[in-house]
């Protein structure tokens, strides 16, 4: 079997404490690889002052961890900058967002060098190399150039833009050809795939074979809609186990009967989050009964603080924070808990079971796995209701969730209230048929699905 090599931006258990502020790429790869192992390349998380020096390498279990550090330069240049100020916010479709420079643009063609020069060193003949997410698409056009043959797979974890969003972006075409170089381009859905071979069709004037192969820039490659999933038994497990821990007791107790509903988000744009309390805010206002027997526990924990709409984002959410538990907190009660901080996996699973209502509402998100994992963690017996955002991409998996529309506030507090009242028979019907699917699709599906797909012989017409 061939050595499987992983290369991402963020390699998370080297380079930062599980908090829940991961995001899905380390949640998914961690768990994709600790089945197979391999190695996974990328981001110490580390910023150095001089030259950041050769690659560290790290035994754990059947993975080694090889990392690099970033200098100052690059970490503002090209992390903060050209991935997530320029390609964040357009693959977000927030074109409003969006800034472009030239010279963040250079800074993430020499971090793209730099890491595949790295690479080239730890690499093997008959590897299979799977790159993850938008910082590091050039890489394996920069790995062919040095001569490597290997077969080479990339998976972009947030979503493709369409073409008029796309075009927005100067080097739009480079980024596509960049692609070209990979004989897989994966995406989340088979929207996304849409979106992207309306670019190559209109734009390049490339070809789509009935396989799913690809013909432009004169190469072929494949692309596949194949949408992460979650280790769904792993999840439940851990939320069953976690209903007798301290912290989801502690959560209980502090509950004193009221019903909860959760939100739990990587502090950032894309998640919607002021639309979802305003939504809160909308039932309050609508449902004089829920006030004082619902609490809104928001976790939110901070991320890419250094960019600045992040900064105004939490600024944004602090004052509606600020403003709902104003105007309708009591004595012994405040509508909204709204935490700046990350928590265990664990911690999370059992507080996600306590939940009678898990709100997952992003204006635009690759796939969402706290959707799925909400469901995961539910008791089969009396499982909470997930009111999920159509522009969630899983949405198109989990159809069985109360799919809302986000930038409609008053429909999102209607389906809060559906959800809040929804009976036990209809709320047991709709978690069977998701968990079910959750099951089917886990992240095990996910990376066997990839692989083969990567592994497969290239049809080349
Ligand atoms: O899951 C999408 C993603 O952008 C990953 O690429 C990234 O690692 C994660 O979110 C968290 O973001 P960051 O690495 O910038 O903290």
């Amino acid at each position: 079997m061939s050595r499987l090599v992983i290369v991402s931006n963020r390699v998370a258990p080297v380079s930062q404490k599980r908090s829940g502020a991961e995001g899905g790429l380390a949640v998914a790869v961690f768990a994709a690889l600790k089945e197979r192992g391999g190695v996974w390349f990328g981001w110490s998380g580390k910023v150095v002052s001089g030259e950041p020096g050769d690659c560290e390498l790290f035994e754990s279990g059947n993975v080694t961890y090889a990392t690099v550090a970033l200098t100052q330069q690059d970490y503002e240049e090209y992390y903060s900058g050209f991935a997530n100020r320029t390609l964040w916010p357009l693959f977000h479709f927030r074109l409003d967002l969006t800034d472009f420079s030239r010279r963040n643009l250079v800074a993430y063609q020499r971090v793209n060098v730099f890491f595949s020069q790295q690479l080239l060193g730890l690499l093997h003949k008959d590897d299979l190399i799977w790159v993850h997410d938008y910082h590091l698409i050039p890489m394996a056009d920069l790995l062919r150039e040095a001569g490597c043959r290997q077969r080479m797979g990339f998976f972009l974890h947030i979503p493709w833009p369409s073409m008029e969003v796309l075009l927005a972006l100067p080097n739009h075409r480079e980024i596509v050809r960049a692609l070209s170089a990979y004989d897989l381009v994966g995406f989340q859905t088979e929207r996304d795939v849409r979106r992207f071979l309306d670019y190559i069709i209109m734009e390049v004037g490339g070809r789509v074979g009935r396989n799913g192969t690809v013909h432009a820039f004169d190469r072929s490659f494949r692309v596949a809609a194949l949408p992460v999933g979650i280790d769904a038994d792993n999840v439940s497990d851990f939320a069953q186990e976690a209903k007798s821990s301290r912290q989801t007791a502690r959560l209980k107790r502090s509950l004193v009967g009221r019903d909860l509903m959760i939100g739990v988000d990587r502090l950032d744009y894309s998640k919607g989050l002021v639309s979802r309390l305003e939504a809160y805010e909308l039932l309050l206002a609508k449902y004089p009964a829920h006030r004082g027997h619902v609490t809104l526990l928001q976790i939110a924990p901070p991320s890419r603080s250094d960019v600045p709409e992040y900064l105004e984002i939490r600024r944004e959410l602090e004052s509606a924070a600020g403003r709902i538990n104003g105007a309708y907190a009591e004595f012994d009660w405040s509508p909204i808990r709204y935490l700046n901080k990350g928590f265990s996996r664990q911690a999370l699973a059992g507080f996600l079971r306590l939940a009678r209502v898990g709100v997952v509402t992003p204006l635009r998100d690759g796939m969402n796995l706290v959707a799925k994992e909400f469901v995961a963690a539910q008791d089969p017996e009396d499982p909470g209701v997930l009111v999920l955002s159509r522009f969630a991409g899983a949405a198109q998996q989990l159809e069985d969730a109360l799919i809302v529309n986000p930038y409609d506030v008053e429909s999102v507090a209607e389906a809060m209230q559906t959800a809040l009242t929804m009976d036990l028979e209809e709320r047991r019907e709709r978690w069977q048929r998701m968990m079910e699917g959750l099951e089917r699709d886990n992240v095990h599906a996910w990376r066997e699905r990839f692989m083969e797909a990567l592994t497969a012989p290239m049809r080349k017409r």
